[in-house]
């Protein structure tokens, strides 16, 4: 308990899955939550994304922890929406202390196959959202002088390539270069930045037919005994994918000042997935 109390955390992709679990896990530790997400569709994602009743579920969830939160429809592809969300969490908290650009999307195809529209929507999501949710936010953890601590989600896919994930394995790297810079240019500000790097994790972007016709290709409705067997051969420890939880206990470290000196680090909850 209040490992991050009376902190301020703005997080992206917030309406579900890891998002909303930073978000409960943050506030259960004393931070008051500014939660995004874009609540919508997008053209290119074969699986549905969060919706408007997931963001209002994750606000309640976090009130449940005695902690505000504020919500924000907003695409990470659009500085301006991110800046507003920003603005709005300074004027009803007057700081702002942790970012979590957590929001991505995944979508499948060979490099030399991908359609162009499926590269351009990965990279707009998984790097430039990055990088503008960044923009957005750091000059106001600047302003509020009192140092921070940026959170991006990478992927095990952001230390190796995996087949039918070009798109997704670049943008998943390039936050890491993106976060590596940003930890030598904020040190003189407090502020600090690392990835987090999830294996495989028990949430709709995993869990979905289209994922499981990739990572399963001729298997037909996939049992789960067959979709846990073929999640687990991926990782070293006994485990198919993990609890959103299991990540959160990462970001919460990373959050708090238990890791203030660590910076421009790569943390892997991976269960061992890179080492195979
Ligand atoms: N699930 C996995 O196996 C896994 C593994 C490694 C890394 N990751 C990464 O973890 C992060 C969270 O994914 P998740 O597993 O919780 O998936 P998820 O699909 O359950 O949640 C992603 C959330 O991001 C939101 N989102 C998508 N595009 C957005 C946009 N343009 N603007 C704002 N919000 C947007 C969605 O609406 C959704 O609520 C992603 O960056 C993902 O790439 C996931």
């Amino acid at each position: 308990m209040g490992r991050v109390q009376g902190k301020v955390a703005f997080i992206t992709g917030a309406a579900r899955g890891q998002g909303r679990s930073h978000a409960v896990r943050l506030a259960a530790e004393g931070a008051d939550i500014v939660a995004v997400d874009v609540c919508a569709d997008l053209p290119t994602v074969p699986y549905d994304l969060g919706r408007d009743e997931d963001l209002a579920r994750t606000a309640e969830l976090v009130e449940k922890e005695g902690r505000a939160c504020l919500t924000a429809r907003a695409d990470v592809r659009d500085l301006a929406a991110l800046r507003e969300a920003v603005r709005a969490a300074m004027d009803r908290f007057g700081r702002l202390d942790v970012l979590v650009a957590n929001a991505g999307i995944l979508s499948f195809g060979r490099t030399w196959e991908l359609p162009e529209e499926t590269w351009s929507e990965m990279i707009g999501v998984n790097l430039d959202g990055v990088w503008k949710t960044i923009r957005a936010a750091v000059p106001a953890m600047i302003e509020a002088g009192h140092g921070g601590s940026v959170i991006v989600t990478s992927s095990n896919a952001g230390k190796r390539g995996l087949a039918n994930l070009p798109h997704y394995s670049a943008a998943k790297h390039g936050v890491v270069g993106l976060c590596k810079t940003l930890a030598v240019e904020g040190a003189e500000y407090g502020i600090r930045a690392n990835t987090v790097h999830p294996t495989t994790v028990g949430t709709r972007m995993a869990l979905n037919d289209a994922t499981y016709s990739v990572f399963f290709p001729g298997v037909e409705a996939p049992s789960k005994r067959q979709i846990d067997e073929g999640f687990q051969s991926l990782n070293l420890l006994p485990v198919p994918y993990i609890d959103p939880m299991d990540v959160s206990h990462a970001v919460v470290y990373l959050a708090s000042d238990e890791s203030r000196y660590v910076t421009g680090s790569q943390l892997y909850v991976d269960a061992g997935t890179t080492e195979r």
